[in-house]
């Protein structure tokens, strides 16, 4: 019944940022050592309307930066429209990644005024711009007059609770020419910690006329809904909830289109080829990073039953064939228990929010 009622709402409608349309919308956060190649090429046959890349380190890509070269391969592998996101401190070296990310197919460059990590903040970028719009001002309109694709940019609330200026800070990135904004309702401070607060995110649409994206804590279809119906955002951008389960996209999709391909029910054996082909993208294009593909192959677990104790077996696991011995004997046993793949990943109801 619920899912009927956000049917008829929600069928038709779409977010365009720029001329790029994003349907359903539905976006993939920026995850630095997530987000690569491999995982935005599984997540994008999942009905995601945009995927965004890890964060590319500007000055990286002026010193030919191997991981900037990474970052900048992603859009020709992906199939659904991709944003590449950018951070650094100075105006031109900005432009000319921007520049860069638009000849290598991005189609939106989205700047990073939100990350707290020290390394980033030290250099005077990501959240540290928080404490100067006035140089993430010049960098958007820089950045604008560099490319010709849409230029968003990806916020938080402020830097600490007692410095919360984004109001003033979304109208300024808008009369700069954003395209769009993205708020993470948390602070810098906050990192990834406590409830995020959706209040703001609604406070912001209501007063900006460029399209406003919510971000922080939506892990289910209800959440996805709670948080539009809440603020009014006209797009929702989801981080950790797509974890090892691209599953929460195709139940949103659905939503919008529910007599497309993704009504039918998933298998286990679809879960198994998708972490299967995953692991092969993945080696491809890091074949030294056993550590972090053994991350990916933990999320899988998540939610599925017996998960705990296949996750310790994954943790244990040293090199690639190890991993896929272990995969089978797992997707073995989910078939064997009769579990539903669907009610495994995606959760119906979503959490309390404010
Ligand atoms: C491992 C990890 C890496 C992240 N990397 C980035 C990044 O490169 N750029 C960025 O803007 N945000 C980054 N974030 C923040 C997420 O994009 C997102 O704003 C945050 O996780 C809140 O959304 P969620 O509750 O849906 O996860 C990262 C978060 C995590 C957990």
């Amino acid at each position: 019944m619920k899912i009927m009622e956000h049917q008829k709402t929600f069928r038709n409608d779409a977010l365009k940022i720029g001329p790029v349309t994003v349907h359903p919308p539905v976006i993939m956060a920026p995850m630095a050592g997530v987000t690569d190649g491999a995982f935005l090429t599984v997540v994008s046959r999942f009905g995601v309307g945009l995927v965004t890349s890890e964060m590319m380190s500007a000055e990286g890509f002026r010193r030919q930066d191997p991981s900037a070269e990474r970052i900048l391969a992603v859009p020709t592998r992906v199939s659904v429209p991709v944003a590449i996101q950018i951070f650094g401190a100075d105006p031109k070296v900005m432009a000319e990644a921007a520049r860069a990310a638009q000849d290598h197919g991005a189609a939106i460059i989205d700047i990073n005024a939100g990350c707290p990590v020290r390394k980033i903040v030290r250099q005077g970028a990501g959240a540290a711009l928080l404490r100067d719009p006035d140089r993430l001002l010049r960098i958007v309109e820089t950045v604008k007059g560099a490319v010709s694709v849409p230029v968003t940019v990806k916020t938080r609330l402020g830097w600490n609770h007692n410095e919360v200026r984004v109001l003033p800070l979304c109208r300024g990135l808008q009369n700069a020419g954003a395209d769009a904004v993205t708020l993470h309702a948390r602070t810098a401070q906050q990192s990834l910690s406590g409830a995020a607060d959706w209040t703001w995110i609604g406070t912001v649409k209501a007063q900006l006329s460029i399209p406003v994206i919510g971000n922080g804590d939506v892990t289910t279809p209800s959440d996805f809904h709670g948080m539009r119906q809440k603020t009014g955002c006209d797009g929702v951008m989801i981080g950790r909830g797509a974890l090892g389960n691209p599953w929460l996209f195709s139940a949103i999709a659905q939503q919008f289109d529910p007599d497309g391909v993704r009504a039918a029910q998933p298998t286990w054996d679809e879960f198994l080829w998708t972490v299967q082909d995953h692991v092969r993208l993945f080696t491809r294009e890091k074949p030294k990073a056993i550590g972090a593909l053994r991350k990916h192959l933990v999320w899988y677990t998540k939610g599925c039953p017996n998960g705990s104790a296949w996750r310790y077996r994954f943790m244990g696991a040293s090199d690639v064939p190890g991993l896929l011995q272990l995969l089978d004997g797992f997707v073995s046993e989910l078939t064997a228990s009769g579990a539903d793949l669907m009610r495994c990943k995606v959760r119906e109801n979503g959490t309390e929010h404010p």
